[in-house]
């Protein structure tokens, strides 16, 4: 049983929630709460009740970023036989999309982990940062790249350089984030958005996610060519059948996932 994180495999029909819980650390990331996030997003994964994950953490803090105190007194060597960065690259290849809904600090760690999942709704408290540079590091956990493709190089280069907070506001501006809502609704814009995803085809969600990821990972060439098969093998699926005899007889389509 995780006892840092909260699941909830049915907060809404074919929507879980997972919920940092360590609110007196401002939900520091440790690597307890990345182990049992990566093994919560697995089983959600092999789940075919689940569609779409939110992650989340409290109004406070999303996740003021990895546990300094955890990592203050490693040495490279320790850092790099603990290796946590694996974890990421596994929460990376989870199957069905997550989206983060953000209150509070989204700092560091925190900052990377809402890059990580696939869109991010925020409460207009939300402030997101690199700060790493103030505590003599770096981002280590995809800060430096996934930053400039999402805001530009400009804007990262001047975060990941002086460790200034950006407000949703800022991060909606620059497109880091899809949307901003007041504080008490953040979570209610968060399962709407799955609601719009779970009812489509997961076969085809999961498919489109991962070429959407891939535009970012391959040259453009190779992520055409990946598209283009992914597309091709939709074509196998009965949510396909199902999806275009809908639009012809118009009427709602009843995906199944097969
Ligand atoms: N690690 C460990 N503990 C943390 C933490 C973190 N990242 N962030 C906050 N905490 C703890 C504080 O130490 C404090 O604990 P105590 O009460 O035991 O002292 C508690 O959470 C509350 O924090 P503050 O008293 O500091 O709250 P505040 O409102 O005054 O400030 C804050 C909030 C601006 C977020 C401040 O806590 C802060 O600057 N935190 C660190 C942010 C940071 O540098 N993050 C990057 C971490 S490195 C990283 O993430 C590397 C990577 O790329 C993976």
């Amino acid at each position: 049983m995780p006892e840092l994180i909260l699941v909830d495999k049915q907060y809404q029909e074919h929507i879980a929630l997972i919920t940092i819980n360590r609110p007196k650390e401002l939900n520091a990331l440790n690597l307890q709460v990345m182990s049992e996030i990566r093994d919560a997003l697995k089983e959600l994964d092999d789940d075919d009740s689940v569609r779409v994950v939110i992650l989340t953490g409290n109004e406070r803090a999303f996740a003021a970023g990895a546990d300094i105190k955890q990592m203050a007194g490693k040495s490279a060597v320790d850092m790099l036989l603990i290796d946590q960065f694996t974890t990421w690259d596994q929460i990376r290849k989870t199957k069905k999309p997550i989206i983060a809904a953000v209150s509070g600090f989204a700092l560091g760690g925190g900052c990377e982990l809402c890059m990580t999942c696939d869109m991010i709704i925020a409460s207009e408290t939300a402030q997101f940062g690199q700060p790493e540079i103030k505590i003599g590091v770096m981002p280590g956990a995809g800060g430096t790249q996934r930053l400039p493709r999402a805001v530009g190089k400009a804007k990262a280069m001047e975060m990941v350089l002086t460790g200034r907070f950006i407000s949703a506001d800022e991060a909606l501006q620059a497109g880091l984030i899809n949307k901003v809502v007041p504080v008490d609704s953040y979570m209610t814009e968060a399962v709407r958005l799955a609601q719009s995803i779970a009812v489509q085809s997961p076969i085809a969600v999961q498919l489109a996610k991962e070429s959407v990821l891939k535009a970012y990972e391959m040259p453009l060439q190779e992520s055409l060519a990946f598209e283009r098969k992914n597309f091709y093998m939709l074509f196998a699926t009965e949510d396909q059948k199902e999806g275009m005899s809908a639009f012809v007889e118009k009427r709602k389509p009843d995906f199944k996932g097969r």
